[in-house]
């Protein structure tokens, strides 16, 4: 159990005596004191007493002497806890002998669909893609390595109208020319160039038409070219990924057009439950909740007027898929936040319809905008959004750069392999270190700074850590010696390396990466401090053995931590 825990269960006892009832001790970390407890001042009013009061009789009932070595009251009526040190030695070594440092597996493991990624055929990916991409990946990580059976669903754009003008593209191209375009990664040519005829051809306009009848009833020369098209943009999308280091696969795409045969069975059954209304030709459900700005109801377009179906009814068939034939019970979509009322009425729409019901819920995990300097949304100098291999090339040729400069005997192989970590860690880190919900400026120079809260600071803390082991001659502390903590910075550092369990509890509930982010940078700013103030390999054997297990958690930590951001710690930089 971790150390939050520990104090919350014991003041929980004493708070709930002096209240008559459960109460929540609102246990936080303090700069006043190891953790301060807050509960006082909520319950004065409820209990019509002075807060200082309440926390004097929360003190004198509390046992907490095995735990604190000072327990007093403070300000208008918080409880300040001092933790003893001896407990922090004991709880470090639990943590340092467990392959797990502390984190338990969840104890009800449930299955958890993670919607990210799903960028759409025949077109490149742009940054929004990148960042689902990124934060759908650490969820997918963090959650499995809490013990969840974690399904990645990459939603594909693989569906739709504008499949007619691309494959009469490709038909007019060759398919072996239209092949060669589009495994180079050359989408948004591609897709131009259908548009373009598109827009000036009128008989061009009647094929594509046509071809999206053709692809509708199943036409098999129509269906083995729109394969084509599938096959190759997947193939594509591979190669990003790969060179993104995230966990997607082949078999984690299905795709929009996965979803087409259940399309008229759940409008049968949204019509059955009286949830469809004919709006002007088109068949629409009206959730509750969702007024326009005229104050009418806001439709849910599930059978467009051409008898076709669209994005929505697709999202909710993958729904009821999800929780009825995956047996789902979290339903996570990590799609810029422009998507937010979409998803919040596909909800509304699937709890009317009996399909998401608890324990089954579904969770909007929505992001905002990647700006360029300027402030506005990330755009090329042509003003076109940023091709992501082109970030992603930039990212890399810095970074290892960077790699050769602080390492300037580094061979070519290696500084390209430390390129990867840095740079690829970099642009993920600047990501997941930002609240996700707010928008972050894209900015070369403060990502890849190696000091402030970025990926090459902690990575570097990481490595100079192993740096230590490597002087040492060793590649790990021994096991089971005792651990002293004695000087203020080593008190500081095991405050923070106990903390790693309950953030990283906290993350697997709001998916708020920054605060897993801000962690780690706090690990590794304690360890700073520590390092400075305390000499490891000069000290006398006892202390030595007991810091370098110190070095070594954090190291550990460091680690684990970026690994559940998807980002690698090399051992030397
Ligand atoms: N392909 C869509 C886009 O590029 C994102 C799909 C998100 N997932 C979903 N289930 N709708 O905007």
């Amino acid at each position: 159990m971790n150390l939050e825990s520990l104090l919350t269960d014991r003041l929980a006892r004493s708070f709930a005596a002096v209240a008559g009832g459960p109460v929540d001790p609102v246990v936080r970390r303090s700069r006043h004191a190891d953790f301060q407890a807050e509960a006082a001042l909520s319950l004065a009013r409820r209990l019509g007493r002075a807060p200082r009061e309440i926390a004097a009789e929360v003190v004198e009932r509390a046992a907490l002497a095995d735990l604190c070595s000072a327990v007093a009251v403070s300000g208008p009526g918080f409880v300040n806890l001092t933790v003893a040190d001896d407990l922090l030695g004991t709880l470090l070594s639990r943590i340092a002998a467990d392959p797990r440092l502390g984190v338990p597996t969840a104890t009800d493991p449930e299955t958890v669909v993670v919607d990210y990624s799903a960028p759409n055929v025949a077109k490149e990916m742009h940054v929004g893609h990148l960042r689902s991409t990124i934060i759908g990946d650490a969820t997918a990580r963090l959650l499995e390595w809490l013990g969840h059976r974690v399904v990645r669903a990459n939603h594909l754009g693989d569906w739709g109208t504008p499949f007619g003008m691309l494959i009469e593209h490709l038909a007019d191209l060759g398919e072996s020319t239209a092949a060669e375009e589009l495994s180079i990664g050359d989408l948004d040519s591609f897709y131009k160039g259908a548009r373009a005829k598109f827009d000036a051809d009128e008989a061009f306009r009647r094929r594509a038409r046509e071809r999206v009848v053709a692809l509708q009833g199943g036409d098999e020369s129509t269906l083995r070219l729109w394969r084509l098209l599938v096959a190759e943009s997947e193939s594509y999308f591979l190669a990003v990924y790969d060179r993104l280091d995230v966990l997607l696969t082949r078999a984690d795409f299905v795709g929009e057009s996965h979803y087409n045969p259940m399309l008229g069975p759940i409008t049968d059954e949204l019509d059955q439950r009286g949830l469809l209304v004919e709006s002007g030709d088109a068949a629409c459900a009206f959730p509750p909740g969702f007024p326009g700005r005229d104050g009418e109801p806001v439709p849910l377009i599930v059978r467009k007027r051409d008898g076709g179906y669209g994005y929505a009814a697709t999202d909710l068939a993958a729904l009821r898929y999800r929780t009825r034939e995956l047996g789902a019970t979290r339903l996570l979509y990590v799609v810029g936040l422009p998507q937010r009322q979409h998803f919040e009425m596909v909800y509304a729409v699937a709890r009317q319809a009996g399909w998401l019901r608890p324990p089954a819920r579904a969770e909007h995990v929505g992001f905002g905008l990647v700006l360029g300097a300027d402030g506005r949304k990330l755009a090329s100098r042509a003003g076109d959004s940023v091709k992501l291999v082109d970030l992603l090339d930039e990212a890399l040729a810095r970074a290892a750069a960077l790699a050769r400069q602080k390492n300037p005997n580094l061979e070519t192989a290696a500084a390209a392999e430390l390129g990867r970590a840095i740079g690829i860690g970099a642009v993920k880190y600047a990501d997941l270190s930002v609240d996700r919900t707010r928008d972050y400026v894209f900015d070369w120079d403060r990502m890849l700074a190696l000091s402030g809260n970025t990926a090459p600071y902690l990575q570097y803390a990481h490595a100079r850590i192993r740096s230590i082991f490597r002087r040492a001659g060793r590649t790990a502390p021994q096991n089971g010696v005792p651990i002293l903590v004695v000087e203020p910075a080593e008190r500081a550092l095991a405050l923070e390396l106990l903390g790693f369990g309950a953030v990283v509890g906290a993350v697997e509930r709001t998916l708020e990466f920054h605060r897993l982010a801000g962690h780690l940078y706090a690990v590794a700013v304690a360890f700073s401090g520590f390092f400075e103030s305390c000499p490891v390999l000069r000290a006398e054997p006892a202390v030595r053995e007991s810091r370098l297990v110190l070095c070594d958690l954090t190291a550990r930590v460091l680690r684990q931590g970026l690994h559940l951001l998807g980002i690698a710690a090399p051992e030397r930089m």
